[in-house]
């Protein structure tokens, strides 16, 4: 056990003594500590990319499988491909939406900094550049790549508080960078971005819609065969509660918690949203899920979500919920 620090900023880190704690944060990261932050996704748990050591503990603390690689998040594009090779995909996806919710996955270049246990052995490398301004502030005070798998310990829901942080993995990181509640509340999108094709290897907050109003609509079918994942995110159970939960829900059976949405589940105990916003429904669906485990009941249920848009990313983080541990 070693004491964690949560250390509250302001949202756009604007005053000096946030600056100062987010000089203490990169020096965490140099010295080879873990540092938890806020992205405008969902919290994640960072170290030094080219430390070997400081992954190797970030690995253990969230008892996540070694094969399981981690994003690269770094400040802009730029510093983005000098880490991966770009395509003429990546380079159009990257204005398109960079800074934000999206991860590319790219063929890591040979001169790559990043230890080879962050990536995996992989010949591949996934690149995120974050938007949110305290994770910015962090990358620019470290002026170095962060590696960041979510903040929660493996398997289990992902975090959008640092009271979420707190509650999986106090008394394993030193410090926890508290900027509130995180706006998209979902993972970002993956796209493998080697081809001219960009294929999803897990929806999130950038849709299949969006990719193809910019005219550069996604590969159609599954890219894995199941037990053979190429992005470990993709694993049939992930991002699980502690309690069994039921999909597609109208009405709430006995020991049920009835998370509604919408008109659809109406006498439900709480809502994703009222009025049946995705964005809302996405911003609140790991906190009721957080909720819902804590809350006096047996079991959780939630009510149908439309697969349009973002409900494509929902649904598919309910399906890896509600499916069996292995
Ligand atoms: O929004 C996010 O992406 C958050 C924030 C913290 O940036 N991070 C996040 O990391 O969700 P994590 O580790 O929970 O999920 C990363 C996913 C994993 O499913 C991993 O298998 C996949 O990215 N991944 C990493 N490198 C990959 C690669 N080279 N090829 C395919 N998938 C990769
Ligand atoms: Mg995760």
């Amino acid at each position: 056990m070693i004491a964690t620090e949560i250390k509250k900023l302001s949202p756009d880190a604007s005053l000096a003594a946030d600056r100062a704690v987010l000089a203490d944060a990169a020096d965490l990261l140099l010295a080879g500590e873990l540092v938890a932050f806020p992205t405008e996704t969902v919290y994640g748990l960072g170290a030094l990319a080219s430390n070997s050591g400081a992954i190797a503990r970030l690995y253990q603390t969230k008892g996540r499988p070694a094969f399981n690689p981690l994003i690269a998040h770094i400040s802009d594009a730029e510093a983005a491909f000098r880490l991966g090779k770009p395509t003429q995909l990546a380079e159009t996806l990257a204005a398109a939406f960079w800074p934000g919710p999206l991860t590319l996955v790219l063929e890591k270049k040979p001169d790559c900094p990043v230890s080879q246990l962050a990536t995996a052995g992989l010949d591949s490398i996934a690149l995120r550049v974050p938007a949110n301004p305290l994770a910015r502030q962090l990358l620019a005070q470290l002026g170095a790549p962060i590696v960041a798998p979510s903040a929660n310990p493996s398997g289990q829901l992902s975090p959008s508080t640092a009271d979420h942080v707190a509650a999986g993995l106090g008394g394993e990181v030193r410090l926890i960078l508290d900027g509130g509640p995180c706006e998209k509340g979902l993972e970002s999108t993956i796209i493998d971005a080697r081809s001219d094709r960009p294929v999803i290897l897990r929806p999130g907050p950038v849709t299949a819609e969006m990719l193809t109003a910019l005219g550069q609509p996604s590969s159609p079918g599954q890219p894995s065969s199941p037990g053979q994942p190429i992005s470990p995110g993709q694993l049939a159970s992930h991002y699980a509660p502690q309690k069994p939960l039921r999909l597609n829900a109208i009405t709430a059976q006995q020991g049920e918690w009835l998370i509604g949405f919408g008109r659809l589940a109406p006498a439900c105990d709480v809502t994703l949203s009222e009025s049946g916003d995705l964005t809302e429904a996405a911003a609140r669906l790991f906190d009721l899920l957080h909720a819902a485990d804590a809350a006096d009941c047996q079991r959780i249920a939630i009510a149908p979500i439309p697969e349009d848009g973002l409900g494509a990313a929902i649904n598919d983080r309910l399906r890896r919920a509600a499916s069996p541990k292995a």
